[in-house]
């Protein structure tokens, strides 16, 4: 049964001491993604290595089995994909039902806008919030039609791809890798050059791994923090081995429970440490965390370290806005390291918070004010006012049915005075499943 279908279940963090051990986290959600879309866009076999499982991305190789991919689990972690190839793709007789996930629904439109095929699009009660105009604004321009939406441009949503794909330059109005991924995506199946403008950079996934499966891809500097993607469309994608990093958007969540947890110090393996994922690294160590970089090293394409952290005290600091799309998803997280930092931190320009799984700005405003923890929202930023180290806790964190809202109030309660209760732990699965198991074998008390 699929995590949004299950009854919501509780969990409660308490005070845990000497958090140690060496851990890998599981595989990177986005390249985990991204393998499964390209593998159905290339003919022959993909094979793909620490494959996140987790609910999100089983959706995703779900609906790449819809559309036409043989998709097989061959060991823990190694999936094999025989894909149909750019131009190939089914129509499927099913509803695509993508549960709780934004990245699989909105590169997979891509995708489907691309082909002369009709598909509907549908998620679970957090999936139908989400805005999803941003990404049918430019399929339509490359000839995509919608079908049918729910108010306000949200799933479910059918979409008729195009029959002869437009190549469009595009400018992306936010910074976000999903717009982007979307565009390219459905350039794939375009004749001529798909761009792709954004402002700020977001992750580089995609280019990377279109690269890797033997596309042209090329990215020039575009403004002060920008760039400009251009995609040659139509190329014969060659199957390819893809081996994914350990996702550093879930290994935030044991780094910050040792730096706050009293003692502690961990080794988390193999992290992936792009520099457009790796803000929260960034922030941390200006806020006086002692965080190790040992044996850097590329795996998969991507430059990895293992990470040693050991606890100690931080200090508050003012979080830039251009550093927003290169830590995104760890914001909740570095809001609960925050609230045992010694003065306030300002997190700045987190407008986008507001359409992730939940609205995040106000989940963790609540979620800290449960722990006793004051904070402030002016506009786009987050105040948090530090405690200097004593957390009260003894509340209930509201999750929305976001994971990583659960994961931060977790988090914060191995740290807390008083356990902290997170209302639901089912959505973990989505994104980190070993989550509640790994944290105990580190010494957490998390039942
Ligand atoms: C992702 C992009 C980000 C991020 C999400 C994963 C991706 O979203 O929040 O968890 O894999 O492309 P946006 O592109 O909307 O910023």
């Amino acid at each position: 049964m699929s995590a949004h279908a299950q009854a919501p279940a509780p969990l409660t963090a308490r005070r845990s001491e000497k958090l140690s051990g060496r851990i890998r986290v599981p595989g990177d959600k986005s390249i985990s993604h991204r393998a499964m879309i390209l593998g159905l866009l290339t003919v022959g076999e993909t094979r793909v290595e620490g494959l996140l499982e987790g609910e999100d991305v089983l959706r995703t190789a779900d609906a790449a089995r819809a559309l036409g991919a043989m998709v097989e689990r061959t060991g823990p972690g190694s999936w094999r994909v025989r894909g149909v190839g750019i131009g190939g793709l089914v129509e499927p007789r099913d509803v695509l039902d993508f549960g709780n996930a934004g990245t699989g629904s909105r590169l997979m439109m891509g995708v489907v806008a691309g082909h002369p095929v009709t598909a509907t699009f549908d998620g679970d009660a957090s999936l139908r919030k989400r805005p999803m105009r941003r990404i049918l604004d430019p399929l339509v321009r490359m000839g995509a039609e919608i079908v049918s939406e729910a108010e306000g441009g949200r799933c479910p949503l059918t979409i008729r791809g195009a029959r002869e794909t437009i190549p469009i330059t595009y400018e992306t109005p936010v910074p976000s890798a999903q717009i982007k991924s979307a565009v390219l995506l459905a350039g794939l199946n375009a004749p001529g050059t798909t761009t792709v403008i954004e402002r700020e950079a977001s992750r580089d996934h995609t280019e990377r791994m279109l690269r890797h499966f033997g596309a042209e891809v090329a990215v020039e500097p575009a403004g002060e923090h920008g760039r400009r993607v251009t995609l040659v469309g139509q190329p014969e994608l060659r199957p390819a081995v893809v081996v994914v990093p350990a996702d550093p958007s879930s290994a935030a969540f044991p780094l910050v429970a040792a730096l706050i947890a009293p003692d502690s110090d961990l080794v988390l393996e193999g992290v992936m440490i792009n520099p457009l994922r790796s803000g929260l690294l960034t922030t941390l160590v200006e806020m006086g965390a002692d965080i190790t970089f040992l044996d850097r090293r590329e795996e998969g394409g991507e430059e990895v370290a293992d990470l040693r952290i050991r606890a100690g005290a931080l200090r508050g600091v003012d979080v830039p806005a251009a550093r927003a799309p290169s830590m995104i998803d760890e914001y909740p997280v570095l809001a609960v390291a925050a609230a045992f930092a010694s003065g306030d931190t300002r997190m700045r320009g987190l407008h986008e918070l507001r359409v992730k799984e939940s609205d995040r700005l106000a989940a963790v405003a609540a979620g800290l004010a449960a722990a006793g923890v004051d904070s402030t929202i002016e506009a786009d930023d987050l105040i948090v006012h530090g405690t200097g180290g004593r957390v009260r806790g003894g509340g209930t964190a509201a999750t929305h049915l976001d994971h990583r809202i659960a994961m931060a109030f977790l988090v914060m309660g191995l740290a807390t005075e008083k356990p902290m209760k997170v209302d639901d732990g089912t959505m973990i699965a989505t994104s980190f499943p070993t989550f509640v198991p790994l944290m105990r074998g580190l010494g957490a008390d998390i039942a």
